[in-house]
């Protein structure tokens, strides 16, 4: 009966709040009849809202906020270039943007590294979000390694397809980012792809991405050791591809870095350097 009364005197308190200044609660701009409108969708997968609200196209977006701490730029910078990823997986482009924004912001020193290239999707978007990083991009450009996926049949209980990811080239990829400058492909299986003349590279952002136990282990195991502090490895599936998990999990047992889990299209994993 308590409970009753006091949903009963919120209600009336709403009721007179909207007696008092009908024009505040009552009004019904486009914008705000398509916020309501979300609410029935919030049971289904389906979005009508899939822009954070610093974007500026999203219906929450406050330009106050956004002047003052930049949203997805630099305070006081201009602009950067966003390249979009898969048009589903805003979740991740943000991601990876607000990442790479926090340790341009903080001068992480560093170059940046992606393991697991293919087309060169991601590649792209980090390049033009931050050309002023060296990029150094690893892959076979044939696929997995035959090596990789014995391995993995053993990790997982089931080999994984080989004949994915050999559609591409170093050229095809470097024509599909068309970077300003700074970007190194190192094609071959990693880690014996990286040149010695690179082993004293320091990273600020790592980006491993080749779904395997072990190239993710690898890289891991190569990058872990180079990174600055405050630097990030995101690990992509995390909760797609149970060998990358896997890797994750066994690698960061007993580091001081525990791996937070994010809940973009597939599920990356980020781990800031202690
Ligand atoms: C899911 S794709 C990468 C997708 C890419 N990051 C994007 O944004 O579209 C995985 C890639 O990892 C690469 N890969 C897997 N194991 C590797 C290894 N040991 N050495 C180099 N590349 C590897 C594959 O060749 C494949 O291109």
């Amino acid at each position: 009966m308590g409970h009753l009364n006091i949903s009963f005197a919120r209600q009336m308190a709403r009721l007179r709040r909207i007696a008092a200044h009908p024009r505040r609660y009552l009004r019904l701009t486009p914008k705000i009849a398509l916020q309501r409108a979300t609410r029935l969708f919030a049971a289904t997968s389906f979005r009508l809202e899939p822009q954070m609200d610093i974007h500026p196209l999203s219906l929450w977006h406050d330009p106050a906020f956004t002047g003052q701490f930049g949203g997805f730029n630099l305070p006081g910078e201009p602009p950067r270039t966003i390249v979009d990823l898969q048009p589903w997986d805003t979740v991740r482009r943000d991601m990876l943007v607000l990442l790479l924004r926090d340790v341009i912001e903080r001068r992480v020193p560093g170059d940046i590294a992606e393991l697991g290239v293919y087309k060169g999707l991601t590649a792209k978007l980090i390049h033009h979000y931050a050309p002023e990083r060296t990029l150094h991009l690893y892959d076979t450009f044939q696929g997995f390694d035959t090596r990789d996926v014995v391995r993995e049949a053993a990790v997982r209980g089931r080999k994984p397809a080989q004949n994915q990811f050999s559609d591409t080239t170093p050229e095809a990829v470097l024509r599909y980012i068309n970077p300003k400058a700074g970007v190194h492909v190192h094609p071959g299986v990693f880690p014996e792809s990286v040149p010695e003349s690179e082993h004293d590279l320091r990273y600020c952002f790592v980006h491993l991405d080749a779904d395997l136990y072990a190239p993710i282990m690898a890289g891991l195991d190569y990058f872990y050791p180079r990174m600055e502090r405050a630097a990030f490895i995101v690990v992509h599936d995390f909760n797609a591809w149970p060998g990358a998990r896997r890797a994750v999990m066994e690698f960061f047992a007993g580091k001081p870095e525990i791996p937070v889990p994010m809940p973009d299209h597939s599920g990356s994993a980020v781990i800031r350097r202690a």
